[in-house]
């Protein structure tokens, strides 16, 4: 088998830098392509899509070098529900360059491409219980909008490119170490930073809302299994949801929390209209790929835990940031 050359966009963010510590597991079959110390200036965008262009460049080189096969991870993207849809909209022009640059560098060395796309902001408020891969995608969000946009994207891209196979994951609520606390996204780790800043929990969904929480190493080791089984033996076009399987209202992540750190956070319920772009539900059950082994599953409670910790050592070194208010 030949060894395949991994580059994965958004690696320091909560879903990269997981993915980049499982693909550094398999160093035998996978080489992750070392893109240097600098990063891309997401916020530039003249110089973002320009350095893309260069990174391409250097990567299709690279995997051009001996007996290789490439895949390209695009685990980068900053939006959430209620960004604006100018932000989004220029998340997916870095994704459409990226594309252009991969078909015009790699239009023939067979590869990979994956998407990190958002199973809640694609599914929206379709009515199914559990949501499967057939159900109707009907977002709700300029967020899954997007999502499901790129999603498109990458289809029709693929069509043009009978070298590469293309995985779309549609992720449900990811949560570990590492996530981004500047994101408004993410609220295990909302209120693990609240209960050590001893600052209130603000909540602007029902306390019911049901979601299925994902650890990030789980969701990253699975996609890489699935990502190795991509393709083969003949090219396809995958799309997979992947979640956990356990869903939890928020009334029930509150409850975790209280047992885990001995106390119960103090809860401000408020209304946001944000929360009309919640869906109240979403359960799902992946259908794709039945006969793969069964994913790892960290539960929630160690989930929690881990989270919490670490959050505890980053408080101790005073390096937790304090919420805004
Ligand atoms: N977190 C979730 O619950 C969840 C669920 C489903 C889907 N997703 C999707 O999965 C992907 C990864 O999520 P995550 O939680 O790991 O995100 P994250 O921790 O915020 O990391 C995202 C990475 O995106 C890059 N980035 C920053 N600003 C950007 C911009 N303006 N445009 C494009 N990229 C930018 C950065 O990459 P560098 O490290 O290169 O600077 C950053 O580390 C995102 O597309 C997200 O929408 C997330």
């Amino acid at each position: 088998m030949s060894r395949m050359l991994v580059w994965v966009l958004g690696a320091g963010g909560l879903l990269g830098s997981h993915l980049k510590g499982a693909l550094a597991q398999d160093a035998q079959n996978i080489q992750v392509w070392d893109t240097g110390l600098t990063g891309i200036p997401w916020r530039e965008p003249a110089a973002a899509a320009q350095e893309l262009t260069v990174r391409v460049a250097r990567f299709a080189r690279e995997a051009r070098h001996g007996d290789r096969t490439w895949s390209v991870l695009w685990c980068a993207g900053a939006g959430v529900i209620g960004s604006h849809f100018e932000d989004l909209a220029g998340e997916s022009a870095y994704f459409i360059r990226l594309l252009e640059q991969l078909g015009r560098e790699l239009p023939d060395l067979p590869g990979k491409v994956l998407l990190a796309s958002s199973a809640g902001g694609v599914y929206g408020n379709c009515p199914d219980h559990p949501l499967t891969e057939t159900s109707a995608c009907s977002p709700i969000s300029d967020y899954g909008l997007n999502k499901l946009r790129q999603e498109r994207l990458l289809f029709e891209w693929a069509q043009a490119h009978p070298n590469v196979s293309t995985l779309t994951a549609r992720i449900s609520n990811l949560y570990g170490p590492g996530q981004n606390l500047g994101k408004a996204q993410g609220l295990i780790a909302h209120i693990s930073r609240s209960l050590l800043h001893r600052a209130p929990v603000r909540i602007y969904v029902p306390l019911d809302t049901l979601r299925d929480y994902l650890f990030a190493d789980d969701c990253a080791r699975h996609l890489l299994v699935c990502l190795k089984r991509l393709g083969t033996p003949v090219r396809e076009n995958l799309l997979k949801i992947f979640h956990s399987g356990e869903t939890t209202t928020i009334a029930g992540l509150i409850a975790a929390f209280a047992r885990i750190a001995k106390g119960h956070p103090r809860i401000i319920c408020s209304a946001d209209t944000a929360r009309l772009q919640q869906p109240l539900r979403l359960q799902f059950k992946s259908t794709v790929w039945p006969e793969l082994p069964a994913p790892a599953r960290t539960d929630l409670a160690v989930g929690i835990q881990r989270v919490h910790s670490h959050h505890l050592a980053l408080f101790q070194q005073g390096l937790l940031p304090p919420l805004a208010l």
